[in-house]
């Protein structure tokens, strides 16, 4: 379906380059780490324009943003749109942060151009989707989702020991909204691909059909400290030996099982971390995706298994705990048609795709018929500062979400 609602490429654009001068890094992309000084800002920012255009706003109590646009018929479930505004340490101007402007942009070009639609239309920015500060990824829509316990949540702490729970609370974000618990009419959300299938075959409209499931572990090798120069080869427990060979097995766990299977360590520490101590302990996280269970499944076991040998050679005591488990999703069938038949009546190209990365969608198609519209970045490259997409492609992909959003607010009860 297509509208005869445009909305504003450039003001989008302008947008999304002036959200990502909050914790602009030198390489050009942006490190705004959840719940920090600068995600306060980049949220007061998201308020104060969103108030510009019209909408009131809530904080829930997990810190999450909702601006609302009234409905015609205000006891319609909203139809909701949104993403996250929290980056990787080394994170682009584009992951999450589009998805929040385009909402932005279809609240704004409702507002301009007076269009009132039957049910009310909601802009989410959800709490740390990253999971980089905190794991796991995505709790803000997880929690929102009944997923993740709350308490549980907010008990959570970094690596500094701080816990979510203060961090909410110092930046001032702990709303007084229940989290949840209210339904949701359908929750749709622009992204990035953040892969290389939409630049390599010329689409300008990824219509997502749903995500990969996700195991992620945090691992812990102990063996024993001692004297680097002293200690003969054969009688070390060397935990960081371990890690490397158990790091190389992951690898190994992916490419045995290509082209779908991810297997990644993305965080090593080595104590105590002296040059001439052997290392007595080592932490690290694994994660693994597939977008098959039962080959998640596999993964899983064979890794339990090398992790056990490894540690056995090397006489290591290994501690895995599995940290989230995230299934398979697929998508709600009649909002995919809906992004679907909308990229089509623009005569934008387009191709169904399966989502590699987590998104807050995935949560919220727990709660509510959900669906995602990708479009292409440069080389398919993302959490990585030189993340970047085409001004036209960004434009598309939000128009795509208006057509798509209206449909749905104004479709009969
Ligand atoms: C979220 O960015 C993910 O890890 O997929
Ligand atoms: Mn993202
Ligand atoms: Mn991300």
């Amino acid at each position: 379906m297509k509208t005869n609602l445009t909305i504003n490429g450039q003001r989008l654009w302008d947008s999304l380059m002036s959200l990502a001068e909050i914790g602009a890094t030198a390489k050009g992309g942006v490190c705004r780490l959840t719940l920090t000084d600068l995600d306060k800002q980049a949220r007061d920012l998201f308020i104060r324009w969103c108030k510009e255009a019209g909408a009131t706003i809530t904080v829930d109590s997990m810190g999450n943003i909702f601006a609302r646009r009234e409905g015609r018929d205000p006891t319609r479930p909203p139809v909701m749109t949104g993403s996250h505004i929290d980056t990787q340490p080394t994170g682009g101007k584009f992951d999450g942060a589009y998805g929040v402007m385009a909402g932005l942009e279809v609240l704004r070009s409702l507002h301009d151009m007076e269009v009132e639609t039957e049910a009310p239309i909601e802009i989410a920015v959800w709490t740390n989707e990253e999971g980089a500060r905190y794991a796991p990824a995505m709790t803000g829509s997880g929690v929102f989702a009944g997923v993740f316990d709350e308490a549980e949540t907010k008990a959570k702490t970094d690596r500094d020991g701080i816990a979510f729970g203060a961090a909410l609370q110092k930046i001032g974000y702990a709303g007084d909204a229940a989290c949840g618990g209210r339904p949701v009419g359908a929750f749709f959300e622009c992204h990035i691909e953040q892969g290389p299938i939409l630049e390599a075959e010329g689409k300008t409209i990824g219509i997502v059909t749903g995500g990969q499931a996700q195991r992620w572990y945090e691992v812990t090798l102990t063996g024993q400290e001692s004297h680097a120069g002293t200690t003969p080869m054969e009688r070390r427990r060397d935990a960081l030996l371990g890690a490397a060979r158990l790091i190389d097995n992951v690898n190994h766990i992916g490419m045995t099982r290509l082209p779908s299977a991810r297997a990644t360590c993305g965080v090593i520490e080595s104590y105590p971390g002296s040059r001439n101590t052997i290392p007595g302990r080592v932490f690290l996280t694994v994660e693994f995706r597939h977008p098959d269970e039962a080959e998640l499944a596999d993964m899983d076991a064979t890794f339990r298994a090398q992790a056990a040998r490894i540690a056995g050679e090397i006489g290591l005591a290994l501690e895995i705990k599995e940290i989230w488990h995230f299934p398979a999703t697929p998508f709600a069938p009649e909002c995919v048609a809906a992004v679907r038949e909308a990229a089509a009546a623009r005569g934008y190209p387009h191709r169904d795709i399966i989502s590699g990365a987590g998104h807050d969608a995935l949560y919220m198609a727990r709660v509510a018929p959900t669906a995602m519209i990708f479009v292409p970045c440069d080389d398919g490259i993302s959490h990585n500062e030189i993340e970047a997409a085409k001004p036209e492609h960004i434009a598309a992909g939000c128009q795509v979400l208006l057509d798509a959003m209206i449909r749905r607010a104004n479709a009969p009860k």
